[in-house]
């Protein structure tokens, strides 16, 4: 596995990090298949592991936390996030400062550790990066409990307007061959000296047919999300079916190359629930893509 700089943060990161959310943190998941792809990651030499207070209707981050029992965590980027919240099956928002502290400190305990490696703000509005709330960040920071800040937004005007935040050390954008208009951002965010996290960089599963391959739960509940939610990505990602007939690379291992292919990324946070997706995807670290693969991404983002 390569590893990367994140920023300014002083850590070196995996270039495929780990997705601690959606159906790997649901109790319909079975607990011991959910451990068993974090261990396997941590053996393949993964380090980022990324979950959310809300994540899996607030079931991901405590799942995450006993996967990670016992384990040697110290060189680990264990990645949470603040501002939303599970309320039964809805989620809540509170970007006010009382509210992030609180939450901070729930995550330490369900993630059983003694300071957050990265703590992110959850989709916030510009309108709620407030002074008062940077200043509770901070504070975070100065009593040693969280050790990097970040906002994690699809929204390209709330990651814009966070690059220019001195407190803000990290950013989790939408990349993924859908996505080449983050690239401009992506470019300016490493400017301006901030780790950039890829999320969503399989452009969860639907340039691989996601909604029509279901052998499992968990893809009827990808299809289903992504036939309520995204469907953008469901059309659009047919245009990529290519991927998954090239010589040498799988479809997801083309995806993930893509992605790692821009070098101000550091690092790719995928989500799997199947310990054959995973083996295959962490091999993606090793690979390049062909520079007529790439054209021919060129040429299908063109489209
Ligand atoms: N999506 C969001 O809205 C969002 C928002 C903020 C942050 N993030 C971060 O980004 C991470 C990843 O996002 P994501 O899980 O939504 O999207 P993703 O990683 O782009 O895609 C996940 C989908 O790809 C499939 N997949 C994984 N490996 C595969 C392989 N080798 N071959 C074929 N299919 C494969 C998974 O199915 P299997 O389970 O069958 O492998 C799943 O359906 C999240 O866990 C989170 O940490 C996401």
């Amino acid at each position: 596995m390569r590893l990367r700089p994140l920023g300014r943060t002083g850590f070196t990161v995996s270039e495929i990090g780990f997705g601690a959310a959606s159906w790997w943190g649901k109790p319909r998941f079975p607990e011991r298949s959910a451990l068993a792809l974090v261990h396997a990651a941590l053996d393949g030499g993964v380090t980022v592991f990324d979950t959310g207070a809300s994540y899996s209707a607030g079931q991901a981050e405590p799942r995450l936390g006993r996967a990670l029992r016992g384990r040697d965590t110290s060189n680990l980027l264990v990645a949470t996030k603040a501002g939303t919240f599970a309320e039964g099956r809805r989620i809540g928002r509170d970007f006010t400062p009382a509210a992030i502290v609180a939450s901070a400190e729930r995550s330490l305990a369900n993630l059983g550790l003694e300071a957050l490696p990265l703590l992110q703000l959850h989709g916030p509005a510009i309108a709620e990066l407030t002074d008062e709330l940077l200043a509770a960040l901070e504070g975070l920071k100065a009593r040693g409990l969280v050790r990097a800040l970040g906002v994690n937004s699809f929204d390209p005007a709330v990651i814009g307007y966070a690059l220019g935040l001195p407190t803000i050390d990290v950013v989790m954008v939408d990349y993924n061959v859908l996505r080449p208009e983050r690239e401009p951002l992506i470019a300016r965010a490493a400017a301006a000296a901030k780790g950039v996290l890829a999320g969503m960089p399989l452009a969860m599963g639907h340039t691989g047919g996601q909604v029509t391959r279901l052998r499992g739960p968990q893809d009827l509940w990808y299809a289903a999300r992504g036939l309520l939610r995204h469907r953008r990505e469901v059309t659009s990602g047919a245009r990529f079916g290519f991927l998954n007939r090239l010589p040498g690379m799988t479809g997801a291992q083309a995806a993930l190359a893509y992605v790692l292919a821009n070098r101000d990324v550091a690092c790719a946070v995928m989500g799997t629930t199947r310990m054959g997706h995973l083996t295959e995807n962490l091999a993606a670290s090793e690979l390049s893509l062909p520079v007529e693969t790439l054209a021919q991404i060129r040429a299908a983002q063109a489209r």
